[in-house]
């Protein structure tokens, strides 16, 4: 495992009731202003994304709108590969593919744009938080629309209360922490 990567873990602060009464936000912000805790994670997030002699293996790191942003560009320096942003409905300027998935209220539209990805890619999908797995669920079926494949899913966090995984099928998932 990535040295330091528990220090950096460790930094992840717990908010009570924010943003509302009840809910326990983890905010990863302590870990991302500090270099050494930002580099173990962004050492570990990559990792799927190699193979068992460290060699990358994947063609494009995707990163969800907008917390995968963070963690997903430097995910695919480290890698040696090229970065994609899926965006939430209405920022991509060109022909997008799209897929809507329901929210705990209403529904929420992710793009890709259509030629973001080639047939027959292998991608790196990575973001903060697995909750319901209904952003990476509608991730994985953009990348399904482009005839790419999903090589792995790399998350920082994961709420296993949340189930999130079962939505996932077979793809590949690999956690940081679960809380
Ligand atoms: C949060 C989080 C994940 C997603 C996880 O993003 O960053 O992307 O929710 O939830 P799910 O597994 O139930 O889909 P959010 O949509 O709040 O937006 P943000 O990244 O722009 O803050
Ligand atoms: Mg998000």
């Amino acid at each position: 495992t990535e040295p330091g990567l528990d220090a950096a873990l460790a930094l992840i602060a717990d908010v009570p009731d924010f943003p509302e009464p009840g809910i326990l936000f983890k905010d990863i912000t302590p870990l991302l202003a500090d270099h050494s805790a930002l580099t173990a994670v962004i050492g570990a997030l990559a990792a799927p994304g190699r193979d068992a002699d460290g060699r990358p293996v994947v063609d494009k790191v995707l990163g969800m709108e907008s917390r995968g942003f963070i963690l997903g560009a430097p995910v695919a320096l480290a890698l040696g590969v090229g970065f994609v942003p899926v965006r939430k409905a209405g920022k991509l300027p060109r022909a997008t593919y799209a897929v809507s998935y329901s929210l705990e209220y209403g529904e929420a539209t992710l793009e890709v744009h259509q030629d973001a990805l080639q047939p027959g890619d292998r991608v790196l999908l990575v973001d903060d938080v697995l909750a319901t797995g209904g952003t990476a669920r509608a991730t994985v079926d953009l990348v399904g629309q482009c005839g790419a494949t999903v090589h792995g899913i790399a998350m920082l966090m994961e709420l296993g209360f949340l189930s999130g995984r079962d939505a996932l099928g077979d793809v590949p998932l690999t956690t940081l922490l679960t809380v």
